[in-house]
């Protein structure tokens, strides 16, 4: 029997990682290459390492070193010498934010809204600035940028998430106020997409994508809408393009991303988020799709030997994006095609039909029973008050149910 061990770096999330653990626990031992293979599931320690040890780890599932650096650091260790497996690959995630995604996006011929970086409010407490600035740093009329980029606008973090410091500014006035109120924030100002037709919050895991309708100004918990139809199946297929393409270019495998639809047209406006929301309060009817897309995608890593590239092969992309007989759709097509190559999304099925067959149904059932139930009494306990827990138990038990349904 080959063992493999799939590491859980953790913050205070309880939610999908216990469904993740059980899941796994009901698949059992699964058959490959003729040979009967088991998943192992464990949560990673931080603790002081030597950087010449060997971890026991065939996978890990990242979700901590987007904000803190012990184990982003043994994540470097463990991609460059050993050969773990990672989702995501820390060294494009962490030096390639949003800023980066915008780039390559806009390189590759892809809509995204005007967007402009300007130099920090509050420059960089470091002695060098001031005489660096006085010599080099050319000054700027913030207003004019304004004007250019046109109003309204969304002045943001180059490397932003979780909307922290996002300020929409419908003038001139505003702006200088926003900016003043960035800091030490390096920023973006971006043309807001406005009078939208549908706001499209993608979940990526490996080569598969769940496309879900959001809605960016409600409370957390009713954001993602239970709406199977909302885009026609031509834009549906470019925004799954598009979500593969940003994810193989950079090497992500776990992420989310924002496409504003808008007269008929796919404007990507936030596609790197590397610890992406998959709270069963956020997702709710789409959370055991997350469960079981998640175990498929480290399942067949893991058992297939799949090895993470550190590096990155831009070229076949940039070659594509200069060919200036290509229209938009022939290059989003040759990106597909490429992307489906990165991910081996043709193999990760025959994977899935010939290793996993009983998979969906594992997740089904552990989606009907009292374990799921379980995690979700104790989730909504842990993230709402008191008084709204009967409320939204019911709330979250209805769609968690209508997913099991709608499974036939
Ligand atoms: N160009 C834009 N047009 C319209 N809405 C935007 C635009 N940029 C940001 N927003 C709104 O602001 C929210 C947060 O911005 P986003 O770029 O997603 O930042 P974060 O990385 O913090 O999630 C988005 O979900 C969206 O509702
Ligand atoms: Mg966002």
């Amino acid at each position: 029997m080959a063992r493999h061990l799939i590491g859980l770096l953790l913050g205070t999330e309880e939610d999908w990682p216990r469904a993740y653990e059980r899941v796994v626990e009901r698949l059992g031992p699964v058959e490959h290459g003729g040979e009967r293979h088991e998943l192992e599931v464990e949560r990673v320690f931080n603790e002081p390492f030597d950087l010449r040890y060997r971890p026991r780890y065939d996978l890990v599932i990242d979700r901590l070193a987007w904000w803190y650096y012990v184990p982003r650091e043994w994540l470097k260790k463990i991609a460059l010498m050993d050969g773990v497996y990672l989702l995501n690959n820390p060294f494009t995630f962490q030096a390639m934010e949003k800023h980066s995604a915008y780039c390559a996006m806009i390189r590759l011929g892809l809509k995204v809204p005007e967007t402009w970086l300007i130099p920090h409010k509050q420059p960089p407490a470091n002695p060098r600035f001031l005489p660096t600035a006085e010599r080099y740093n050319a000054p700027f009329d913030l207003e004019e940028i304004g004007a250019r980029v046109g109003y309204p606008l969304y002045l943001k973090p180059f490397d932003g998430g979780q909307w922290v410091g996002v300020s929409r500014v419908e003038s001139p006035e505003g702006l200088v106020r926003a900016y003043d109120e960035s800091g030490e924030r390096l920023m973006h100002l971006q043309r807001a997409v406005d009078g939208f037709e549908v706001f499209a919050r993608s979940l990526s895991i490996g080569p598969e994508t769940m496309v879900m309708r959001f809605e960016p100004d409600r409370p957390m918990h009713d954001r993602y809408q239970v709406d199977h139809d909302f885009l026609s199946p031509e834009t549906g297929a470019e925004v799954v393009s598009i979500s593969r393409l940003v994810n193989a270019f950079f090497g992500w495998e776990f992420n989310s991303c924002e496409t504003i639809v808008k007269g008929g047209e796919a404007y990507p406006i936030d596609y790197a988020n590397a610890s992406p929301d998959v709270a069963i309060t956020s997702l709710h009817y789409y959370f055991p799709w997350a469960i079981e897309a998640l175990v498929r995608w480290t399942a067949f890593c893991a058992l297939t030997g799949r090895q993470m590239r550190v590096s990155l092969d831009l070229e076949p992309y940039f070659e594509l994006a200069d060919r200036d007989d290509l229209t938009y759709d022939e290059k989003l097509r040759g990106y597909r095609e490429l992307a489906d190559a990165y991910f081996q999304a043709e193999e990760y099925e025959h994977f899935s039909e010939g290793a996993l067959p009983h998979l969906h149904e594992v997740v089904v059932e552990y989606a009907a029973g009292d374990d799921l139930d379980t995690l979700l009494v104790e989730t909504v306990q842990e993230t709402f008050p008191a008084h709204e827990h009967e409320r939204f138990v019911a709330h979250f038990r209805g769609l968690l149910g209508s997913w099991v349904r709608d499974q036939g």
